[in-house]
């Protein structure tokens, strides 16, 4: 059928290396993976340790970070070897242009503003939140701003807009600012390990699995789908805990796939992505499950906060200052995944724009900064206005769900392109096609499953939204599709 026309890899490839709609490329697999970590470490971990250690796994909350990281590794090995095939702009929305066909890849472009633009606005949220806590403690309030009974969130919107003008200016230069801020955030992560390690409290990891408890149960809309599909009374510590503190911890691991996006500003693309995308992912790892310990070993796991575990576990053990500077560290950290996330949404646009998807005007490259300046201001200011009036705390799922519908489509288009171009070569290749990507799509599924029914529905209808643009608008501006018709 038309609408399933794929894009070929090679016209993909020509498009991104002609013409003005060309980015620079300038980024090295180190560059990559400091982008890796610069997106992943962030709200996830200094925040959402503590809710799932505390209502869902208990110190097992180490585990459920391993569980999650599987999940991404498995989907993360897919990404990479898309990634050393097909190194363009874009991402998932690329992949599934290449192999499943035009309709699929727009579906999944309009799925990854839910991972990107809504993660950003998110995340800046969280940026605010943090910050207000440490002029704060610093003795200065805000001032609260309200339009018409909406609470305005000016600081968040600042910050977007800040992080826009940066990303308008030049990637080379966002890679440096990039770099610096990692520093800091690893810099603090390591600091909370080992200066954490003093603190640990042997009796706070007995019992390791807290015992399962039954519970009433989330109603209604509120409640997972698998508990609505399948009557499952939910549970929560145990065994089933670690698997449900997974789902919520996900959102910790989110951004890994970004790396991908910058594929056309990527000097060795065949060599550098799969580093960059596998290496961030581990270092994450890692660093997740150390700091996980090191936490729910200084405070028992009930008494842990959900808004900001890390400092608090350091209050809690009377170092005040160390709490501060794990306050700053995660300013810094925040910023980071929101500047990386609207960098990663930006390039999406940008190749959904260059195939006529999107406006095409909107591709063009600024002459003197080379970079996709109209597209950027235009993320800027939605995030920005995102960010400012709508309460995001619910949306956050949207994120999960957005990225875990993303990371199907890439795991089942890694089984097309190696039936429909065994030809094409490949720096990276995943073991084990087709086994490894059907586990990662059962994998992300079942974390799917573990979302609310609201966040289904919701997932649902900005998914219809989007057939209908691609319906009124995309269909009869495709450039494939004119191609043909030549
Ligand atoms: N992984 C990112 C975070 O934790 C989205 O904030």
């Amino acid at each position: 059928m038309d609408i399933f026309r794929t894009k070929s890899v090679e016209q993909s490839i020509q498009d991104a290396e002609g013409g003005t709609h060309r980015l620079e490329r300038t980024l090295s697999a180190l560059d990559l993976t400091v982008f890796g970590i610069g997106v992943i470490v962030g709200s996830g971990i200094f925040t959402l340790t503590g809710i799932a250690a505390k209502n869902y796994a208990g110190p097992s909350v180490a585990l459920s970070f391993v569980v999650a990281a599987v999940v991404c590794a498995l989907a993360a090995l897919c990404y990479a070897e898309f990634a050393s095939t097909l190194p363009v702009a874009g991402s998932a929305y690329t992949f599934a242009y290449a192999t499943i066909g035009e309709f699929p890849a727009w579906i999944i472009g309009w799925d990854l503003m839910l991972e990107l633009a809504l993660g950003a606005a998110v995340v800046s949220v969280g940026w605010s939140g943090y910050f207000v806590s440490v002029v704060e403690s610093l003795g200065v309030t805000l001032p609260v701003a309200s339009v018409g009974g909406w609470t305005f969130n000016y600081l968040a919107v600042i910050v977007v807009l800040l992080l826009t003008w940066l990303l308008v200016t030049g990637i080379k230069m966002s890679a440096r600012f990039n770099l610096v801020m990692v520093t800091i955030k690893v810099a603090v992560i390591l600091l909370v390990i080992f200066a954490g390690l003093f603190f640990v409290n042997g009796a706070n990891y007995t019992p390791f699995i807290p015992p399962a408890k039954s519970t009433e149960g989330a109603s209604g809309l509120a409640a997972p789908l698998i508990q609505v599909l399948f009557g499952v009374t939910p549970t929560v510590f145990g065994v089933a805990g670690i698997f449900t503190a997974a789902a919520v911890v996900f959102f910790a691991y989110i951004g890994f796939d970004v790396v991908a996006t910058a594929a056309e500003e990527t000097r060795r693309p065949h060599r550098d992505l799969p580093i960059g995308i596998i290496a961030s992912l581990a270092v994450c790892t890692v660093l997740y499950m150390a700091v996980s310990l090191v936490v729910v070993g200084m405070r028992h796991y009930s008494q842990l906060s959900e808004t900001a575990p890390l400092a608090d576990a350091f209050k809690a053990a009377g170092q005040p200052w160390l709490a501060g500077v794990i306050s700053v560290g995660g300013i810094s950290g925040l910023t980071t995944v929101i500047l990386i996330l609207m960098l990663g949404q930006s390039r999406v646009f940008f190749a959904m724009s260059r195939d006529g998807l999107l406006p095409r005007g909107l591709a063009s490259v600024h002459p003197k900064y080379r970079t996709p300046y109209k597209i950027t201001i235009i993320i800027g200011v939605v995030t920005a206005a995102l960010a400012g009036f709508i309460p995001l705390s619910v949306l956050a799922e949207m994120v999960n769900i957005g990225t875990l519908f993303a990371f199907v489509v890439v795991s089942v288009g890694v089984v097309i392109l190696r039936r429909t171009r065994p030809d094409l070569p490949r720096s990276f290749r995943m073991p084990l096609v087709p086994w490894l990507p059907a586990l990662a799509v059962l994998a992300c599924v079942y974390l799917m499953l573990n979302l609310a029914v609201e966040t289904w529905v919701r997932f649902v209808v900005w998914m219809a939204l989007g057939v209908v643009v691609y319906h009124l608008y995309s269909i009869r501006h495709s450039r494939v599709r004119s191609a043909r018709r030549r």
